[in-house]
């Protein structure tokens, strides 16, 4: 009941905010599902500066769920190249490919419907039949988790079931809100109609990127700050409660350049493991067994090319390169490719790093 109360008063509160305050961002110029999307799935583990360029290449290259159902799977991975979690993508295409046999090619508006394609989950399938359609269906991100439990003083780990749930139910209850306000006191032609259970959903993310932040909160232009449980009781900092940290695993792996007459030998990594599709130099992990697989390579240089640090997950990973040669081409599967071939193909990360060590001019840059 009193999480009633206090969800009446913040609604309005945080409608007018977004109306003032939410970022010009691309994908907030359409209401088109496909264009959103594409933006919601690539901003799931991604920052929203880095995503623009993305989405706009995107959008440019494959402007509809057509041209991606058909699109050749190089062509998906390449635009993809540097998002990482490369499931995202291929199920894209296969979500793609389930509307146009089921759907007639017209994204869904059910919510249900939109649950069940590939790589949509409760939030994505929330976002974008908010912002899309203006439904009142709830998503919670890490942003939205953030404000919740701030706002309601919620102590417990919100990954644990009940906890989870209360906040799914809080965030449903503010947008179902939303869809209940009247449009303002302006007479009825001069009205404007906002979609106020689009702008309800990313208010809380919106706040959640730009006012209650992780660390360096701006409690003091945040709109709701005199409904804040954390704030009134100065444990803004204290939440959320995530529990432990996962501890961290450092792991090295070696790559070798390999040239000859021009081409680079790269291999493509297979379906099934991390990075499928994908595309890199010969490496080996540093473990116990190193000295068999590296044995069909030779004359490894003594100074390593550059050491590539990366970090994905838990994992810190870093990545010597070295020149070397192929001792028995027979024993390594891969392929021969120019360096204008090499970049048009995706790499991950780390591997791409490699690349501009091939360019001298290009490296001294780094
Ligand atoms: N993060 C993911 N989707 C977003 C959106 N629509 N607005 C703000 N932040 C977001």
């Amino acid at each position: 009941m009193m999480e009633d109360r206090l969800q009446h008063s913040i609604t309005p509160l945080l409608l007018r905010w977004f109306r003032a305050n939410a970022r010009e961002l691309p994908w907030r110029k359409t209401r088109d599902p496909y264009a959103i999307w594409v933006s919601e799935i690539m901003l799931q583990q991604t920052q929203v500066k880095t995503v623009i360029p993305f989405w706009e290449r995107w959008m440019s290259e494959l402007p509809d769920i057509t041209s991606l159902a058909q699109a050749p799977s190089e062509k998906i991975h390449k635009l993809w190249e540097g998002l990482g979690y490369y499931t995202r993508v291929r199920n894209m295409q296969k979500a793609a490919q389930v509307i146009l046999e089921k759907h007639g090619g017209i994204f869904p508006n059910e919510f249900e419907s939109v649950l069940s394609l590939p790589g949509i989950g409760r939030y994505t399938a929330g976002a974008i039949c908010s912002i899309a359609y203006n439904q009142p269906t709830p998503l919670l991100d890490g942003n939205v988790i953030r404000v919740l439990t701030r706002v309601y003083g919620i102590s417990e780990n919100p990954r644990d079931k009940n906890t989870n749930a209360r906040l799914w139910a809080l965030a449903e209850e503010l947008v179902k809100d939303a869809s209940q306000i009247e449009c303002g006191r302006r007479p009825a032609n001069r009205r404007e109609t906002f979609p106020h259970c689009s702008y309800l959903n990313q208010s809380l993310m919106e706040l959640g990127a730009l006012i209650c932040t992780p660390r360096q909160t701006k409690c003091d232009e945040c709109p709701i700050q005199q409904h804040c449980s954390a704030f009134r009781e100065n444990r803004v900092h204290a939440l959320p409660n995530l529990g432990e940290r996962v501890a961290t695993t450092d792991r090295r792996f070696v790559a070798f350049i390999v040239e000859q007459k021009g081409k680079f030998f790269v291999q493509q990594r297979p379906e099934g493991v991390v990075n499928a599709h994908l595309w890199e130099f010969p490496n080996f992990e540093i473990t116990g067994k190193l000295a068999g697989a590296v044995s069909h390579f030779s004359k490894i240089s003594k100074k390593p090319v550059c050491r590539i640090k990366h970090s994905i997950t838990r994992y810190r990973i870093s990545l010597e390169v070295f020149r070397a040669e192929i001792a028995d081409k027979e024993g390594v599967p891969g392929h021969w490719m120019t360096r204008v071939e090499l970049e048009k193909l995706a790499f991950p990360s780390a591997h791409r790093k490699i690349l501009r060590h091939l360019d001298p001019v290009a490296a001294m840059l780094d």
